[in-house]
């Protein structure tokens, strides 16, 4: 298993170019299931999630050409070789999940999604996916399986538009929704649906392949059955993630970076917040350039929320980065009830935070009875010391890696793996940016291979002007 050690201390600077969007692809890939045409996608990130779902897509029929180095990657499924996703992929992503919308309206042999847990109402549920296939006529049933339980969907009486409302505007249910109703016959109406950005993207390629697609005021979406594919072409948008997680990583190291494809539209949530707490930012032709502006200010009130809200995704960086800013800051998470795991570590390496299980900031969220900590205090500006650290998720992942940024000892981060799903080259970007980090792997040759792309000394690259 490889590791990362990073010494930190130094100031970020330089210029990245921003992958394409991980929540996008992966969704994009899913979505050329619904026809036998050719898809071809640009600027497609080289990580863990989409390799994984090329793979799943491959064992179920696709033919696919990914040029990595290009960025480009062309999909063609003519037909189904099989239904039954591989029980390997249970809980590799929420990918698996996403093919019972995608291949309902394309075979009549039951779809078969192992997953670990049976439990629709337990963590993470799907239970407003299941809910809404069923609502198009889908039937889907939970039966255990010999080492763990399987969702078995069929719709053998077609699929048949229907109007749906969630109850939450949940990401992954509106994106199964709507690849299922692409091929249900009439109209479907999805209300309370999720307008994330990477949506957009999602819906903007099926009009390619030959959708009908509107998404009305209120989080109304509807699809009108698709009578004929074609061949699609797309760009992949940018990843808003990866853009808001180096941005911070560069401020709290009162550094200056420029973004390459920073697109402003789909950050202004985040963009206001930083702005709040003093973290300099502009707006450039071809990109966002973001630096330290002098000190930053704590005393912020931050609540987690669905599109347009501020993503959850950008929470774990966020508090890092309040531990470096003056004053008390409290952040609500109102999207997962247990998304705080991380701060342990961060306060094993001297950050200032305490959790809550209470709504703290005036709003009441869905977690507001339970017992779990989604509020939190951060108190700043703390020094950070350096440990050895194991990453347990994606965020929390980058998270460490910006606190070992800011610790000036050298800090050892295994289960790097998490990482590489979602982060594209992250040990070259940062070295690229002035970082003292080095990948180091069990296989001696992998390292050599890393360890040769890595500049001797940090790069001093200039930022473009408008
Ligand atoms: C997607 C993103 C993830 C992001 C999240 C919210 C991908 C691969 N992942 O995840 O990075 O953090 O959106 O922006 O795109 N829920 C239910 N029942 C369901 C489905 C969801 O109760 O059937 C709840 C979840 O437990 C969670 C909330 O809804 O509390 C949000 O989940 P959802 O929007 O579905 O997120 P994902 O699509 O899994």
């Amino acid at each position: 298993m490889d590791l990362l050690k990073i010494r930190g201390g130094k100031v970020l600077q330089g210029h990245i170019k921003a992958a394409g969007a991980k929540n996008a692809m992966t969704k994009l890939l899913v979505a050329s299931l619904l026809s036998d045409k050719k898809c071809t996608f640009y600027n497609v990130p080289n990580i863990g999630d989409v390799e994984i779902t090329v793979n799943l897509c491959k064992e179920i029929g696709s033919e696919v050409k990914w040029d990595k180095k290009a960025k480009i990657l062309e999909i063609v499924t003519p037909e189904l070789k099989t239904s039954y996703i591989p029980q390997r992929y249970s809980g590799s992503n929420r990918i698996p999940i996403l093919m019972i919308g995608a291949l309902l309206g394309r075979t009549d042999e039951d779809i078969i999604v192992p997953t670990i847990g049976g439990d629709l109402i337990g963590v993470r549920p799907v239970d407003l996916h299941i809910h809404a296939l069923q609502k198009l006529g889908a039937r889907i049933e939970y039966r255990e399986m010999k080492k763990e339980g399987a969702y078995f969907a069929q719709a053998h009486q077609g699929l048949k538009g229907a109007i749906i409302s969630l109850n939450y505007p949940s990401v992954g249910a509106t994106e199964n929704t709507i690849l299922a109703a692409v091929r249900a016959k009439g109209t479907t109406v999805i209300k309370n649906a999720a307008i994330e950005p990477e949506i957009i993207d999602l819906i903007l390629f099926l009009q390619k392949l030959g959708a009908n697609i509107m998404v009305d005021a209120d989080r109304t979406i509807c699809i009108q059955q698709a009578t004929q594919f074609y061949e699609a072409e797309h760009t992949v948008l940018t990843d808003r993630n990866e853009v808001a997680s180096y941005a911070m990583a560069a401020i709290s190291t009162k550094g200056r970076i420029f973004i390459e494809g920073a697109e402003h539209l789909n950050m202004i949530a985040f963009l206001n917040k930083l702005r709040e707490i003093g973290g300099g930012f502009q707006v450039r032709q071809n990109g966002i350039e973001f630096f330290y502006d002098g000190g930053l200010r704590g005393g912020l009130h931050l609540e987690t929320d669905v599109h347009p809200g501020f993503m959850t995704d950008w929470q774990q960086p966020f508090v890092v980065l309040l531990t470096q800013a003056s004053g008390v800051s409290v952040i609500h998470e109102t999207v997962y009830e247990n998304r705080f795991g991380y701060t342990h570590m961060l306060k094993e390496m001297g950050a200032d935070i305490e959790l809550f299980s209470q709504c703290l900031g005036g709003k009441s969220c869905r977690f507001a009875s339970s017992s779990h900590h989604h509020s939190l205090v951060v108190k700043g500006p703390t020094p950070l010391k350096a440990k050895d650290i194991s990453i347990p998720d994606l965020r929390a992942g980058f998270a460490y890696v910006m606190a070992a940024l800011l610790a000036p000892e050298t800090t050892t981060i295994s289960n790097v793996d998490f990482l590489d799903r979602g982060y594209e080259e992250l040990p070259e970007k940062f070295a690229s940016l002035g970082a003292d980090i080095i990948r180091a792997s069990s296989s001696k040759k992998a390292k050599t291979a890393l360890q040769s792309l890595l500049p001797k000394t940090p790069v001093d690259i200039a930022i473009p002007s408008a």
